[in-house]
């Protein structure tokens, strides 16, 4: 069985491969992702390919690569992938579900916080060495403790940045396709509501809904007018669940007091004004960036590429219809 790594990786995950010895392993060693012809090239004839949210598995893919038996994907999202066409075709998606939990939760009060608390302009004003002191006026920013949290999504990391949430007292409320377990949601003292409410109500609206049909744009400018002016919008989980372009015009326009992002429509490529602009923070995708995380999901990815590849069941597939 040949397998294909798309991409340099964690320890962590090379170890486990490069102890499968009854695998022929070739790898990309560089930290950068190939072009997909060059992708297509390296994986024609693999049975397996350990990818990463960078790398567009599509149809055109999948057809020049006729023996792949298993997609294992270094992400808990897989919206690069076109899952349909894998399933299809028989081959199994993997993904990392559960060990990036705490870490973009943590992430994600880490934009909430600098968002509020203006630390990037903060950051660069000290920077600038045009800082002249404290000021009564300087840089005020907005108050969390006490404050509303909307949650869109609900899945592990919306309830993981719930948890969070309780330290600064906050009224949580949520939305999110199915409601939770009631002793769930009374652990973690959440509320679930309309869409429309939460907008209208949060002081702090915060995206953890996996990329889809039902969630492409999901914050737009209709969203973003139902916004409080002092509200801010958080987005750790997939770019294209906002409109950049409406977002950009509300924080021009003040519409909105400001956004933290990890994620963007069409990464690395960020919208025209974005960075011109002070009421915005803005991250390279770093939700799950820990060395802890990014070495279990590395392990975790090359532990399920090896147990389809050996004829076992993976601990993590997205399509198991495939498996049965
Ligand atoms: C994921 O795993 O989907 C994350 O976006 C990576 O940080």
């Amino acid at each position: 069985m040949k397998a294909f790594v798309s991409r340099a990786i964690p320890p962590a995950g090379l170890k486990v491969l490069e102890e499968s010895t009854d695998l022929d392993i070739t790898y990309n060693t560089l930290d950068e992702g190939f072009s997909k012809s060059e992708l297509i090239a390296r994986t024609r004839d693999a049975d397996g390919l350990l990818c990463l949210l960078t790398d567009t598995i599509d149809a055109e893919v999948l057809d020049q690569c006729p023996n792949l038996k298993v997609i294992s994907n270094m992400a808990v999202g897989y919206n690069n992938i076109d899952v349909v066409e894998a399933t299809k075709r028989g081959i199994v998606v993997t993904n990392t579900p559960g060990v990036l939990t705490e870490a973009t939760a943590d992430f994600t009060w880490a934009l909430l916080l600098a968002a509020a608390r203006r630390v990037g302009e903060g950051e660069r004003l000290v920077r600038s060495h045009n800082w002249h002191g404290w000021g009564p006026l300087q840089l005020l920013g907005g108050a969390v403790n006490g404050k509303t949290l909307g949650l869109i999504g609900m899945g592990r990391i919306g309830q993981a940045v719930a948890r969070r949430a309780a330290g600064f007292n906050m009224d949580i409320i949520y939305y999110n396709r199915s409601a939770l377990e009631p002793a769930l949601e009374n652990e973690l003292k959440l509320r679930r509501v309309e869409l429309d409410e939460l907008l209208v109500t949060s002081d702090y609206v915060s995206l953890h809904a996996p990329y889809t049909n039902q969630t492409h744009h999901i914050i737009n400018a209709e969203s973003l007018g139902r916004m409080k002016p002092t509200a801010y919008l958080i987005n750790t989980s997939r770019g294209p669940l906002v409109d950049e372009a409406a977002l950009v015009a509300a924080l021009q326009a003040g519409q909105i007091a400001g956004a933290g992002l990890d994620v963007f429509e069409k990464e690395p490529e960020l919208y025209p004004g974005l960075t011109e602009l002070d009421n915005v923070v803005l991250a390279p995708h770093l939700g799950s960036a820990t060395h802890e995380t990014r070495g279990e999901m590395s392990r975790l990815a090359a532990t399920n590429l090896v147990a389809v590849l050996r004829g076992q069941r993976p601990a993590n597939p997205v399509n198991p219809e495939v498996l049965s």
